[in-house]
């Protein structure tokens, strides 16, 4: 994965978050222009704000960790979407006018119920949770992160795989008009991720829909994306428009990228390092530049719900 070591200070260390909540109309009557940012006053980067609609109906769920969620300025604007770029900030300037509807999903493979559903046809018979979760990205990085979601369970025993299917495979919108960091061969597009269907139907695992019980912005994988708490950031797949039951194990991007970096499973492990930096302390965004680096657990601190699935598996050749 690529690593930029850019002078980028985030507007998190920069505006406490009541500042910024508080500048937040002023902001946004004008300070976004053609997607890049403009300076409101002399020095000072304002940014604009990619709130979205409010979600109704959303219930709070036990899998929620009780540890602070970073500001809505952190998750939306410390980013990896490659369709939009490589940099931290790209997918939020570029984003901006990618548009999530109209919107299908198609749904594929080993199922009873398969065909191409309208996202709002596909999210009906799902209820909206609240799921704030720990996410860690093998860069050495981690947020908390309120997500607003539907079980992955409750959408896969939907379509009714059958025995065959022993994994499910997720692709991302593959739209070069839309994305341009696809006009790149930063990765072999679409981007492409999977789980096996025990993982899939863990509890824990999500398609996120919304953040802070709104809308999930474009720069976060609007209007669905995968969510997987215990893995590294990569798996959690975004602007996902297709589901594939599968008897084989899809290939993955960042693991086709660099198969001996990104593992199929890449569980959070602090104890099997990547080959180019340790993992087993992470940098917290929003910490503050001066702030210790904390220990990274096992599983993301998710092991009691989820180290029985990988139970007999050597965890350094299986990573
Ligand atoms: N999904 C797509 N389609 N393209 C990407 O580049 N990046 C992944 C993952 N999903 C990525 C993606 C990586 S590396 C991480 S860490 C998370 O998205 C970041 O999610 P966030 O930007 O919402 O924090």
């Amino acid at each position: 994965m690529l690593i930029r070591k850019t002078a980028d200070i985030r507007p998190s260390e920069i505006t406490s978050e009541t500042n910024y909540l508080n500048r937040r109309d002023f902001i946004r009557a004008g300070a976004i222009a053609g997607g890049s940012l403009i300076a409101a006053s002399a020095g000072a980067a304002v940014i604009p704000d990619t709130r979205q609609a409010k979600l109704s109906g959303i219930s709070k769920s036990p899998f929620s960790t009780d540890e602070a969620p970073n500001s809505f300025e952190d998750i939306s604007t410390y980013n990896n979407f490659y369709e939009f770029g490589t940099g931290k900030a790209d997918p939020f300037r570029n984003a901006q006018d990618f548009k999530p509807r109209p919107w299908t999903i198609e749904v594929s493979g080993f199922a009873e119920k398969t065909g191409t559903f309208d996202f709002d046809d596909f999210m009906k018979p799902f209820d909206l949770e609240e799921r704030i979760y720990r996410m860690r990205c093998v860069e050495a990085w981690s947020m908390v992160i309120p997500w607003v979601g539907i079980s992955l369970a409750e959408v896969v025993k939907y379509f009714r795989p059958t025995s065959k299917a022993k994994y499910v495979a997720f692709e991302t919108l593959n739209d070069k008009e839309q994305m341009p960091g696809i006009r790149r061969r930063s990765l072999d597009w679409p981007y492409r991720e999977g789980l096996t269907i025990e993982e899939a139907t863990n509890p824990l695992s999500i398609l996120a829909v919304g953040i802070y019980g709104n809308s999930i912005p474009n720069q976060n994988g609007a209007p669905i994306r995968l969510v997987t708490p215990w893995k590294y950031g990569f798996k959690g797949i975004k602007s996902i428009v297709k589901i594939n039951f599968t008897s084989s194990r899809p290939r993955t991007s960042w693991n086709m990228a660099a198969a001996n970096e990104y593992g199929f499973y890449a569980n959070v492990n602090p104890e099997v390092s990547h080959p180019r930096w340790s993992q087993a302390r992470e940098r917290r965004i929003g910490a503050g530049l001066f702030a210790d680096k904390q220990e990274t657990l096992m599983f993301n601190g998710y092991g009691e719900q989820v180290a029985h699935l990988y139970k007999g598996l050597d965890l350094r050749r299986n990573f």
